[in-house]
């Protein structure tokens, strides 16, 4: 599909995180640090809404059991929790980004 405008710089504070639905994809994107990343906006878990959960420096976490995952990759740094039973789940993609004109573009 190519690059796709998502946003515009001014959208996305330093430090924060905002859900966008792309070509019919949840697409998470955040800024870390001053540079901007995408990546899939559900859990998956359950698909949990990324966006709605808390971002700390690169890290969110999942509002429904609280996988975390690493904006700035897709990784996921550890799984849901349920009571006191630990499960696994899979990376989000990550998908490319790049900003012209204060434009942020996804590549899908
Ligand atoms: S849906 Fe995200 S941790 Fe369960």
């Amino acid at each position: 599909m190519g690059f796709v405008e998502a946003a515009r710089t001014t959208d996305i504070p330093d430090g924060e995180m905002r859900s966008f639905s792309i070509a019919g994809k949840p697409i998470l994107i955040s800024c870390f640090e001053g540079k901007y990343y995408a990546i899939g906006g559900r859990c998956t878990h359950m698909g949990g809404e990324l966006a709605k959960g808390k971002l700390d420096g690169k890290i969110v976490s999942c509002p429904r059991h609280g996988a975390r995952f690493d904006v700035t990759t897709g990784e996921c740094i550890s799984g849901p929790k349920i009571g006191m039973i630990k499960l696994k789940t899979n990376n989000v993609p990550a998908y490319e980004v790049k900003v012209e004109d204060n434009s942020i573009k996804v590549n899908l």
